[in-house]
């Protein structure tokens, strides 16, 4: 599986972190930036699209971004069509999210999770496998929600 990597100034750490574990764990990993932490500059919201867009194109399977909270750049990512994020703190969430929800990417909070905490978090998402079922039905329902709003000036 092919995995796309993003985070901010403040995430910078804890991706290249998370880009190892998964190295480790045989996963082939793509950096998407950003790569300074001392640039302030390197918003959350562009590394956020980068690696929504690369999840959208197909270009990598799965997504793993961070920034300081983890909220601004899932928030980012949940902007392209075809991206189901999600910002977690602890592994239960991390690993329903995928059996549930089908999401393709995960963030976490560099200034709120811990190193080793957030290795665990993103076990438990690259673990988990969609369960179908019920959960399809409702995660196709979000996806029409992305068509309904695609139809611009139409009946919305
Ligand atoms: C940057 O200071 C911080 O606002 C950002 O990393 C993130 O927490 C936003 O959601």
């Amino acid at each position: 599986m092919k995995v796309g990597f993003g985070s901010d100034h403040a995430g910078i750490e804890l991706k290249l972190t998370l880009m190892e574990h998964l190295k480790e764990r045989g996963y082939e990993c793509v950096d998407y930036g950003n790569y300074d932490p001392d640039n302030r500059d390197d918003d959350y919201p562009v590394p956020g699209r980068k690696v929504g867009e690369a999840v959208s194109r197909g270009e990598v399977d799965r997504g793993v971004l961070v920034c300081g909270t983890g909220l601004g750049i899932s928030l980012a990512a949940n902007k392209v069509p075809g991206v189901r994020a999600c910002c977690c703190s602890e592994p239960c969430t991390a690993s329903l999210s995928v059996r549930h929800n089908n999401c393709n990417i995960i963030s976490v909070g560099a200034r709120i999770v811990g190193r080793e905490e957030a290795k665990m978090i993103i076990d438990s998402f690259f673990d988990a496998k969609f369960e179908g079922g019920r959960h399809a039905r409702r995660v196709d329902m979000l996806t029409q929600i992305e068509k309904d709003y695609g139809k611009e000036n139409e009946t919305l």
